[in-house]
């Protein structure tokens, strides 16, 4: 069963918004805690936790319990993604008479626990999971704690408890963001090391000083530690915890408060402040322009793909994408699925197999199995029928669902009626076959086609940029609208595959800020040039987003 990638993303980008919309219109309320947990929630409500949102308090679901009840927020956004209440409710966030309070409160079916006082969901999901013991019963108790809460003694006591009784059936993140309400963590009351100076990444960089794990390990613990933003290591990490008998896991994030939007990325004025209105529609544009980064490992040497596989798990790539290539929908010959199988235990990134084969409705079945995560395949050796065919096997075995047009192949119109859930289209930048060549410039023309076209037809997938993509033109394949950017001979072709990635990431964000104050403009001119600009006051974004503005005259 694949991880199903896109719909825990899609989910976590609309819980995201609607955070960002009840916490604009209550005028108060915690984006930034809600934002670090963002992927932890959305993987566990959209893959694991057992629940029926037309029946909350039925016996046998899963126990999700928000310790951390200052993020309520975030509960609440993703309750309503997932069916307990519509959308529209969250406006009544910290209103008089709703049920969505400042913090999660039983009144609101769903709930599993009124948290707000830190310190004590831990200890009450012990207590549930002992009574599912005692009861011989199989649901699962899954925990959020802050590493601020972590300040309290009671989360000591809870852990030696849990590990006494030996609580397999309970699963409990820590989402380590480095921020508690007045100050970093690390100031305030170390977990790992005391923080001279405000420079938060030195300690997200450097894992030497990370002892948090130590601590709960020698409390009795399974620890797992994992970057919080990754949904395929919060995955992983999930799975591995049900599979662990006879003690209970935490599963330590690493996380950013303010996670998606860079002015509140690492600030500790965003633990519990809401936007202003007038930044609303900005903040929404950066949220989707969210990126992936995905390194082509044909670029690199054949005979060893493992070692490609391990230099972009190293460089900490968002995809890896696989050009498969069959001899007869391109004359060269790269791999097929069972060297997919081969590299899949490597790593858990996911897999983003585009197939340059013919017939693939015939093969399809088999990259599935194979453990792919993404499936593209060519709109030239399809048809509505044979697609529909692979689209709706994709779906139902939980894989994203790509289609691929050739640089002279316009997106036929049966394709239309796919697009509403079609995860990602590859727009083909180079003549498929090898790594290598030079981006095609007239694609910049055919994505400013596309747009309406996908936007008519309710796309809501990625576009992704596939062929001779670099330093120099990733910029403007993003304001073109894609989301998602192969590299092959540009990252795995270069020595340095980790800093390349990083500098492909810079140049994207660069055009994203440019966009952004572009929009900004449009919006409200200079003042509100001048506003989103002074909201960038952690390291040296005001700095840079002020000379990308001065360069496009738009203050
Ligand atoms: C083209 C493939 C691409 C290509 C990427 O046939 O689909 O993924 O290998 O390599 P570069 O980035 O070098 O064009
Ligand atoms: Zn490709």
């Amino acid at each position: 069963m694949g991880l199903n990638y896109y719909h825990i993303k899609k989910n976590i980008l609309r819980a995201r918004k609607l955070v960002i919309k009840s916490t604009s219109i209550a005028g108060s309320g915690h984006p930034g805690g809600s934002f670090s947990m963002a992927e932890i929630l959305g993987c566990i409500f959209y893959k694991y936790l057992k629940f029926d949102p037309k029946n909350p308090t039925w016996e046998d679901r899963d126990r999700l319990v928000l310790s951390k009840g200052h993020a309520a927020p975030g509960l609440f956004s993703n309750m309503a993604v997932a069916g307990y209440f519509p959308e529209s409710e969250l406006e009544t966030l910290r209103k008089f008479g709703s049920k969505l309070q400042g913090h999660p409160d039983l009144k609101c079916p769903g709930v599993e626990f009124c948290g707000g006082s830190l310190g004590t969901g831990l200890s009450y999901s012990i207590g549930v999971a002992l009574a599912a013991k005692i009861d011989n019963k199989d649901h699962h108790v899954y925990t959020i704690i802050g590493d601020g809460e972590s300040d309290e003694g009671q989360i000591w006591e809870a852990s030696m408890t849990a590990s006494k009784y030996k609580l397999d059936n309970l699963t409990v993140f820590l989402d380590r963001n480095f921020i508690q309400q007045d100050s970093y963590t690390e100031k305030v009351m170390p977990l790992d090391e005391v923080l001279n100076g405000d420079n938060i990444s030195e300690m997200w960089k450097d894992a030497s000083r990370w002892k948090t794990g130590d601590k709960w390990r020698s409390f009795g613990w399974n620890v797992i530690e994992i970057d919080g933003h990754r949904i395929e290591q919060i995955d992983s990490a999930i799975s591995k915890a049900l599979a662990t008998k006879g003690l209970p896991t935490i599963i330590i994030s690493r996380t950013i408060k303010g996670k998606s939007v860079e002015h509140m990325e690492d600030n500790p004025a965003w633990h519990g402040k809401a936007p202003d209105k007038d930044v609303v529609p900005l903040i929404n544009l950066e949220l989707d322009s969210q990126f992936m980064i995905a390194p082509s490992i044909i670029a690199g040497d054949m005979t060893n793909l493992e070692n490609e596989v391990k230099r972009c798990v190293n460089g900490r790539a968002d995809y890896i994408h696989l050009d498969v290539m069959d001899g007869q929908f391109v004359p060269a010959k790269t791999f097929d699925h069972t060297k997919i199988k081969e590299l899949r235990p490597l790593t858990v990134i996911p897999f983003d197999s585009h197939l340059m084969i013919d017939e693939p409705v015939k093969h399809v079945r088999n990259y599935v199995e194979a453990g792919s995560d993404i499936i593209t395949v060519h709109t030239e050796v399809c048809d509505e029928s044979s697609f529909g065919e692979i689209h709706d096997l994709l779906k139902q075995n939980q894989v994203g669902v790509g289609l691929a047009i050739n640089p002279d192949t316009n997106l036929p119109e049966w394709s239309y009626k796919f697009l509403p859930t079609l995860d990602q289209l590859i727009v083909m930048s180079v003549v498929p076959g090898k790594s290598g060549q030079k981006y095609i410039p007239e694609t910049h023309d055919k994505m400013k086609q596309l747009g309406p076209i996908l936007k008519n037809h309710n796309f809501r997938g990625y576009i992704e940029a596939d062929g001779g993509v670099n330093l120099e033109n990733i910029g403007s394949c993003f304001e073109d609208g894609a989301r998602a950017f192969v590299g092959g001979s540009a990252i795995i072709g270069q020595s340095d595959v980790r800093q390349t990635i990083r500098d492909f990431r810079d140049q994207v964000l660069k055009a994203r800020r440019k966009v952004l104050i572009e929009q900004a403009h449009q919006l409200g001119g200079p003042d509100l040039v001048n506003k989103w600009i002074g909201l960038h006051v952690v390291g040296e974004k005001k700095d840079q987003i002020t000379k990308i503005a001065k360069e496009e005259n738009l203050i």
